[in-house]
């Protein structure tokens, strides 16, 4: 039998709102229906040349060459393909390390002609530096399984213009998200910990109410926790045992957590 996935309390239910499975992704997609993932949002590790520690959790980042890492991603979109839904979106969040490598493979996989936005989220917090511009942003790629089918609700952000003061409007392809400080109650400690506030706006985004989210390298479970609070279904898988623990945790405090959140309704 392969790996089960189990409710945040650890109970067997197939059709829950939130299942976890401590697995690889490869070994995690292989256990979904075929067409039942309305959004998948991949994390994965950026190939930063060494481990990611935090105090809740550590896991490896090195490969040896950037094509073992297009390599390692590629097999595993791959094998995600079956269980996407037509009117599904893919995205895929990095950084300038391999962004453009990942546009490629994007191409490759899904289509060039199935690409829908190279977001940038701007997070601001950290270090600047006297030999170039600081790097403040990740990039996430967004493809639609079928260009004509996918799903989205745009997202709208307060306006910032004279004319329209006090309203809102559609949002840009920048998203101005700042990363979690350290006194946030959302930190888990795990190490790469994205903001609910940033998850909340790519799930409202990109998959429909009720709708399946698929995060296969969840870490501390931020998708899980966003695609829940906002009304959607969430299976969300990790490698790395501590990056399940910590994701069970948050969701069993879901209820608790969505109501101090002023973020998430
Ligand atoms: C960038 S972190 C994800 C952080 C997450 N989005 C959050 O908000 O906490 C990448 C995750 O990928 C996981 N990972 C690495 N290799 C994996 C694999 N082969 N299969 C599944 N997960 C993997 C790591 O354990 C790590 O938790």
């Amino acid at each position: 039998m392969g790996p089960e996935w189990t409710t945040p309390e650890g109970d067997a239910s197939a059709d829950a709102p939130a299942l976890l499975l401590c697995a690889d992704w490869l070994d995690a997609v292989a256990t979904l229906e075929a067409a039942s993932v309305d959004l998948l949002y991949a994390d994965p590790p950026f190939n930063t040349g060494g481990p990611r520690e935090g105090r809740a959790g550590r896991f490896d980042d090195s490969w040896a060459t950037v094509d073992g890492w297009v390599g390692w991603l590629e097999e595993r979109i791959a094998a995600t393909r079956h269980a996407l839904k037509p009117s599904a979106s893919v995205l895929v969040h990095v950084d300038w390390r391999t962004s453009h490598h990942a546009r490629l493979l994007l191409d490759r996989l899904l289509g060039a002609d199935h690409f829908v936005n190279h977001l940038v989220w701007a997070y601001g917090l950290g270090g600047s530096s006297a030999r170039r511009f600081a790097r403040k942003h990740d990039d996430i790629l967004f493809y639609a399984v079928d260009p004509q089918r996918y799903w989205f609700d745009p997202p709208r952000v307060p306006a910032t213009s004279r004319r329209l003061r006090g309203r809102t409007k559609k949002a840009t392809d920048v998203l101005l998200v700042p990363s979690i400080n350290n006194m946030a109650a959302e930190r888990t400690g795990y190490p790469t910990q994205k903001p609910l506030a940033l998850l909340d706006v790519l799930v409202r985004a990109c998959c429909p109410p009720g709708g399946v989210v698929l995060d296969p390298c969840c870490g501390s479970g931020t998708t899980a926790l966003a695609a829940l609070a906002a009304g959607r279904r969430t299976r969300a898988s990790d490698a790395n045992p501590d990056a399940v623990r910590i994701a069970r945790d948050r969701l069993r405090g879901a209820a608790a957590t969505i109501r101090r959140d002023p973020v998430l309704p």
